[in-house]
């Protein structure tokens, strides 16, 4: 039956913790998956969903969700993307799914494009998290590419991003990275969202946000979401793929939302229904574990609050292990700019090392990470840096 098939390619991420599995060795480091460890490498279950945890246990039962997920988790996740007060939550203006986690949320809505578009394409930057490409050719969405990071600089080419924006045809769709770009770290500032904003406006683009970070860009959720809150301000009907993946570290419970807003409630109740109707075929109904843990949090004023605080710790680490890792290298006397390992933000830093360097890391120094280059800062703790940032400099050294 299966003879003519042949071994998938590794994925280009999760391969890569597959290799680092593999190795013996003991000095092994894995920057390659962003997934948040602590100071000693160790993964991390938040103390507020430790707490979430204590209150379902003996109380849950293991009835389906609706199609949908849970009605509470879905309705909590909206505020955090919309805001509190956000009157197209008031006015039910916002289609909203529980997804299996962003990517879920990002294949549904692909799905969903290809369904009731299906002349449509979807531009997507340059570079971008490697599964992007991966999902809108599993919908059979044509792609097309937009210019976003700068190499030489290791920062934002704003104006050749801001040249394919008015140069796609009117209405288009664009994946956008609401905060914390995966894989480079760069965001635009809050003047440049306006201006890309404002340009989406005058073209009638549709901008689909991809939220996989919210919390980790700057601690702050709120902060987080100012792009998404720009472009509400002016009125876009955008899309949102959000995640509890990163920031309540809910990995494996694939717990996050697909949000897309319409015109008015009748709009939202049949693209609602619409959605679900994708769902039901592919998996049914959502899991319902992670979803009482996020509903439980954020219907908390005490433990959203305490979750707040264990984000901003988590997002505080981070940063101080970038100017660890900056600070490392300046002292081994690399000649290279480090400057951007502190200026870009998130999970990543796209540190420009080449697939060649990258493969000299691994072989000799058994450091684990994508091919392109991308260091998962998560990863990087007080007892690898100095590893860390002696075998970079020893790779980079002409
Ligand atoms: C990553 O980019 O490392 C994460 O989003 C994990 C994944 O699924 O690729």
């Amino acid at each position: 039956w299966w003879k003519s098939v042949e071994p998938a390619p590794k994925d280009p991420i999760l391969g890569v913790t597959e290799a680092f599995l593999a190795d013996p060795s003991p000095n092994k480091v894995n920057v390659g998956v962003g997934a948040y460890r602590d100071d000693n490498g160790k993964p991390v279950v938040l103390e507020c969903v430790r707490e979430a945890e204590r209150r379902i246990a003996g109380n849950l039962n293991m009835e389906y969700l609706p199609m949908g997920g849970s009605i509470k988790m879905v309705e909590e996740t909206l505020k955090l993307a919309y805001g509190e007060n956000s009157d197209l939550i008031k006015d039910k203006r916002i289609a909203a799914i529980q997804s299996l986690s962003g990517t879920g949320a990002c294949r549904i809505f692909a799905d969903f494009q290809k369904r009731f578009l299906p002349e449509s394409q979807i531009y997507i930057p340059v570079p971008t998290w490697a599964n992007h490409h991966n999902i809108w050719r599993d919908a059979q969405v044509p792609q097309r590419t937009y210019h976003y990071y700068h190499p030489e600089s290791k920062g934002l080419d704003f104006s050749a991003l801001m040249d394919d924006i008015k140069n796609a045809p009117n209405g288009s769709f664009f994946l956008l990275h609401a905060c914390a770009h995966n894989p480079t770290g760069v965001d635009p500032t809050e003047e440049q969202w306006r201006e890309i904003s404002y340009q989406f406006k005058v073209k009638g683009h549709f901008a689909f946000f991809d939220m996989a970070y919210q919390g980790f860009a700057s601690g702050d959720p709120e902060r987080d979401a100012k792009s998404i809150r720009i472009f509400l301000e002016d009125g876009h009907h955008i899309g949102i793929a959000q995640s509890y993946a990163k920031n309540m570290g809910l990995y494996g419970q694939r717990v996050g939302c697909l949000s897309v807003v319409c015109e008015d409630e009748n709009q939202a109740v049949a693209v609602k229904s619409q959605l679900q109707q994708l769902a039901r075929p592919m998996y049914s109904n959502p899991p319902i574990h992670g979803a009482l843990v996020v509903s439980i949090i954020l219907g908390d004023p005490d433990l959203k609050k305490l979750w707040l605080k264990e984000v901003k710790v988590m997002a505080d680490r981070i940063i101080g292990m970038r100017t660890a890792l900056r600070e490392s290298l300046e002292k081994l006397g690399s000649p290279l700019s480090w400057e951007h390992i502190t200026k870009q933000i998130g999970m990543f830093c796209y540190s420009g090392l080449t697939p060649e360097q990258v493969d000299r890391l691994t072989s000799e120094y058994h450091i684990y990470m994508t091919r392109n280059g991308r260091i998962s800062m998560a990863g990087v703790t007080t007892g690898n840096v100095s590893y860390l940032a002696n075998a970079i400099h020893e790779v980079t050294k002409s």
